[in-house]
C-alpha cells in the first residue's frame, strides 16, 4: 500500500507546490495603489470595531446635566466655517469653560460622543442637509467644525440652492444648510385692496405665503440627501412679520379664504410641506424634524432689554415657570409650536428630534452680549437665542450622530 501511496503523492504534491510559488510571487509583485492602500486599511478597521451602540428604544431626550471638567470642545475659534456672531470664544463670552464642561447625560442609556472619523466613514458618498431656520444653521456650524477634524481639506459648499454648506473631500460626504424660514415660498408684494379712484388704487403691503410650494432653496434637493433634518418656528412672530404687512395663505395660487391667522396658517404650511415631503422625497432618506430651540430672554422680550448674560443653566424647576404657556412668559413659543409640530408630525416617517427640553436648561449658553461687534446690542437687542458655538448644538450632534448610526451604523 505504501509503495504505491508515495508515488501517487508526488504526483500531486509536485503540481501544488508549483501553484502555490506561482501565487506567492505575483503576490509579491503585486502593490496595492496608493488609494487601495490605506481603503483597504480602512475597511479592515470598519470590521473589526463591533461598536457599543446603546439600544435604539432609549429616550436621549431626557435627563439631566452634569458638569465634566475633562470635556473639551472638539473645536475652537479657529473653525474656519463659524459665523462671527456665535463664535464665542473669539468674542471672549465669559465662562466658555464651564458652558462646554456641561455634559448631557439621558435617563436611560448613555450618549456617545461623536466620533467624526468613524462617523465620517460610515457617511463616505452620502451627505447630510439641513433645512430651516438661523437655528438649524447654528446646528450646522457645530456640525461641520467637529467633522472638519477628521477632514482638515474640508472646504465651502454652496449647490443644489444651499445656503452654505461643506464637503469632506476624504470622505466624499457634503453637509448642506438650506435656508428656509416658513419652509415654504413667500414673498413681499403690494395688493390692490381697493380702488379710491379710476386711476387711483389703494395697496396693502403683505407677505404671501403659498402653502402649497416649497422655498426655492429647497426645491430640488429630493434625491441629493440621505439624511434630512427640517425646522421651522422661530419666524412664526409677529417682530418678523408686522402686523401691518401680515402674512397671507394662498393655496393654488388663490388667497385662502377665510383668511388665516398666522398660527392657523402655520399649521396649514406644516401640513402641507409634510405631505410634500412624504410624497416627493424617497422612503429611504432618513427624515428628522427639529423641534424648537427655546429663548432665554429674562426681564423683556429681545427688544425690551432682555438679556441672558447668566453662568449658570437653570435648575429643572425653573423651567415650567419659564416656558409653561399658561405661565404667558415672553419665551413661552417653543412649546406652543411644539405641539402644533408634532400634531403634524404624527403618522409620518418623519422623526422627532426634541432638542427642546435639554437645551431650555442652558440659560447660560447663548451669546448675549458677547456679540463680536461694538454695537450689536444697542442695535439688536442681546443674543438669547442662537448658541455659542462650541456649545449646546454640539450636543445635538452627538444625539443626531447616535440616531444616525442606527439607520448607517450597522454594516
Ligand atoms: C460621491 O458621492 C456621490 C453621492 O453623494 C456619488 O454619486 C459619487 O459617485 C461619489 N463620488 C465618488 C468619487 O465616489
Ligand atoms: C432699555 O435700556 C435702555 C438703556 O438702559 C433704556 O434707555 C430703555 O428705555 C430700555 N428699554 C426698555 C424697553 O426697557
Amino acid at each position: 500500500m505504501a509503495s504505491k501511496l508515495a508515488p501517487t503523492l508526488a504526483r500531486l504534491i509536485l503540481p501544488a507546490a508549483f501553484i502555490l510559488l506561482f501565487i506567492y510571487s505575483t503576490t509579491l509583485l503585486y502593490t496595492p495603489s496608493k488609494e487601495e492602500e490605506p481603503r483597504a486599511r480602512e475597511e479592515a478597521v470598519e470590521k473589526a470595531e463591533v461598536e457599543y451602540l446603546p439600544p435604539e428604544s432609549c429616550n436621549l431626550f431626557k435627563g439631566k446635566w452634569v458638569t465634566d471638567p475633562n470635556r473639551k470642545p472638539l473645536y475652537d475659534e479657529t473653525c474656519p466655517f463659524h459665523r462671527h456672531a456665535w463664535n464665542c470664544l473669539r468674542n471672549q463670552r465669559a465662562h466658555m469653560d464651564r458652558i462646554n464642561s456641561w455634559t448631557w447625560v439621558p435617563e436611560d442609556c448613555p450618549l456617545l460622543r461623536v466620533d467624526p472619523e468613524k462617523f465620517l466613514r460610515m457617511m463616505r458618498n452620502k451627505n447630510i442637509g439641513l433645512v430651516g431656520d438661523s437655528l438649524n444653521e447654528n446646528f450646522l456650524v457645530s456640525f461641520v467644525c467637529i467633522l472638519r477634524r477628521a477632514d482638515s481639506g474640508a472646504k465651502k459648499w454652496k449647490k443644489k440652492g444651499a445656503w452654505r454648506g461643506v464637503y469632506f473631500p476624504k470622505f466624499n460626504v457634503t453637509v448642506g444648510y438650506h435656508r428656509a424660514v416658513l419652509l415654504a415660498k413667500y414673498v413681499w408684494l403690494k395688493l390692490p385692496v381697493r380702488r379710491v379712484s379710476s386711476d387711483q388704487v389703494k395697496f396693502k403691503e403683505i407677505y404671501r405665503v403659498d402653502v402649497d410650494v416649497p422655498a426655492e432653496g429647497w426645491a430640488g434637493i429630493a434625491d441629493f440627501y440621505d439624511v434630512l433634518v427640517f425646522n421651522t418656528g422661530h419666524w412664526w412672530n409677529h417682530d418678523k412679520f408686522p402686523w401691518e404687512t401680515p402674512l397671507v395663505f394662498f393655496r393654488a395660487g388663490k388667497p385662502i379664504h377665510p383668511p388665516l391667522d398666522m398660527y392657523e396658517g402655520l399649521k396649514v404650511v406644516l401640513d402641507s410641506m409634510v405631505a410634500h415631503i412624504q410624497k416627493n422625497f424617497p422612503a429611504k432618506t432618513l427624515k428628522f424634524w427639529r423641534l424648537q430651540s427655546p429663548r432665554h430672554f429674562h426681564g423683556g422680550d429681545w427688544n425690551q432689554n432682555g438679556s441672558c448674560t447668566f453662568d449658570e443653566p437653570l435648575e429643572e424647576p425653573q423651567l415650567d415657570l419659564w416656558f409653561d404657556p399658561s405661565n404667558n412668559g415672553v419665551n413661552k413659543e417653543a412649546r406652543l409650536l411644539n405641539q402644533i409640530v408634532e400634531k403634524a408630525l404624527k403618522g409620518t416617517d418623519i422623526r422627532l428630534l426634541d432638542l427642546t427640553h435639554l437645551s431650555e436648561y442652558r440659560s447660560d449658553a447663548h451669546p448675549a452680549i458677547w456679540l463680536g461687534k461694538k454695537d450689536a446690542v444697542a442695535e439688536w437687542g442681546e443674543d438669547c437665542m442662537h448658541w455659542c458655538l462650541p456649545g449646546v448644538p454640539d450636543t445635538w450632534v452627538d444625539i443626531l450622530v447616535q440616531l444616525i448610526r442606527y439607520r448607517f451604523g450597522r454594516g
